[in-house]
């Protein structure tokens, strides 16, 4: 049967990359590719009991169907968290969403016509371009320095529908941007107005304390950005549960993208899973120490971040290289020039390692640098990085 397939779906990359590192599920091969937090982390007996009670007390209604803005409860939790951090939220202005990956792909079709600007950070996640693809954006390349985006690039290029931006551990940089470059993007969005995409599913796995990371760049422009967070690196990825917080306030702009945000929603899937978000409330309100287990997560990310440090100082030739992370789950190495990651990649899969080609996180026009590559430092033993590093100084050097 030959299937006519809507125009779109030609925006819809197939990734050559994802094709050569479902080889990495291969027994013996230590991947470093996947965005995957440790499984040694999840809190799978809290969630064990926490889903027994909810479906021995509140069994009919966590399998029925729900509200699309999801549980009241959830998104209270979520505002005073939010608000304990120096944000003031309110419960009425998130929106529960399947992943924050959800989050993303409904912005992209609430916000993005064909052709609309959209500024993307050189590299970006590249989940995000995959999200927004669809819709018929054109990427424009973010210019930066070492503190992160340039904020003058708001009010100085065409302007952007809207601008893309992971402040915190960046995905698949690393990079957390400091408070004072925050104050500054946030100053010259409301300037340009240009609405914001802050996507921060790392700001809660920082290393090095005191201090945490600056606050959301939602602080600086609470009318500006739209924010997206999720439990997948706080607790689990399984349970999909993300979330999108919209500016506040009654502006008649901000109520219509509130609405049409929910009417997307209710068509893709009418609401997240009823079951899953009960039990984060079950788990949260029931004597879970988060704040322990965040302090457990963060230590275990530390240790393997470090070692991978020090594998990376000890095998990567001399022309490599990298910042250290605060935090997140990734370094970024940056080759000698005439390393091609990609073209490299099925050898050093061959030889029992993987990684993340560095140029499928750019878009735009621009030809993307070929030398660059993402390491996850947070599935491997720091035994297994040892090895995995020294895999890959054998295999590309
Ligand atoms: C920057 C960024 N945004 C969004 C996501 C999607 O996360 P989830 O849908 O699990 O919340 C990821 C996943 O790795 C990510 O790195």
């Amino acid at each position: 049967m030959a299937f006519t397939l809507a125009q779109r779906t030609q925006r819809m990359n197939s990734s050559a990359i994802r094709e050569i590192l479902k080889v990495t599920e291969r027994p013996g091969v230590l991947s470093m590719a996947g965005g995957l937090p440790a499984p040694e982390s999840f809190p799978i007996e809290a969630i064990q009991v926490a889903c027994d009670q909810v479906l021995s007390t509140q069994g009919a209604v966590a399998l029925q169907y729900a509200t699309t803005e999801g549980l009241p409860p959830l998104r209270e939790w979520i505002a005073r968290r939010l608000s304990q951090g120096g944000w003031p939220v309110d419960a009425s202005q998130v929106l529960i969403t399947t992943g924050s990956q959800q989050g993303l792909d409904l912005v992209g079709k609430v916000m993005l016509d064909e052709g609309s600007p959209v500024l993307v950070e050189q590299p970006t996640y590249l989940g995000a371009l995959q999200a927004f693809a669809p819709y018929g954006p054109v990427f424009q390349p973010w210019a930066a320095d070492a503190l992160g985006p340039l904020p003058q690039t708001l009010s100085e290029t065409t302007p952007a529908r809207l601008a893309y931006l992971v402040p915190s551990f960046q995905n698949p940089s690393g990079h957390c941007i400091g408070d004072a470059r925050r104050r500054e993007i946030a100053f010259q969005a409301e300037r340009s107005n240009t609405p914001v995409v802050e996507d921060n599913p790392y700001g809660e796995l920082w290393f090095d304390q005191p201090p945490p990371p600056p606050p959301p760049l939602a602080t600086h422009a609470p009318e500006q950005v739209i924010y997206l967070g999720s439990f997948s690196k706080v607790l689990a990825p399984g349970l999909r549960v993300g979330y999108i917080v919209t500016p506040r306030g009654d502006h008649p702009g901000t109520q219509a993208l509130r609405a049409k945000l929910l009417q997307a929603k209710q068509a893709s899937d009418l609401h997240t899973p009823a079951l899953n978000q009960r039990i984060i409330v079950q788990l949260l309100e029931s004597g879970f120490d988060l704040e322990a287990h965040l302090v457990t997560v963060r230590a275990r990310y530390r240790a393997q971040r470090d070692a991978m440090a020090a594998a990376l100082s000890q095998c990567l030739p001399q022309g490599c290289t990298w910042q250290l992370p605060q935090g997140g789950m990734f370094f970024w190495v940056t080759c000698p020039d005439h390393i091609d990651t990609l073209q490299r990649l099925p050898q050093a899969v061959e030889a029992g390692v993987a990684y993340v080609p560095g140029a499928s996180c750019y878009a735009g026009d621009a030809v993307p640098p070929v030398n660059t590559m993402r390491l996850s430092f947070v599935t491997l033993s720091p035994a297994q990085i040892d090895e995995a590093v020294a895999r890959l100084a054998r295999c590309l050097f």
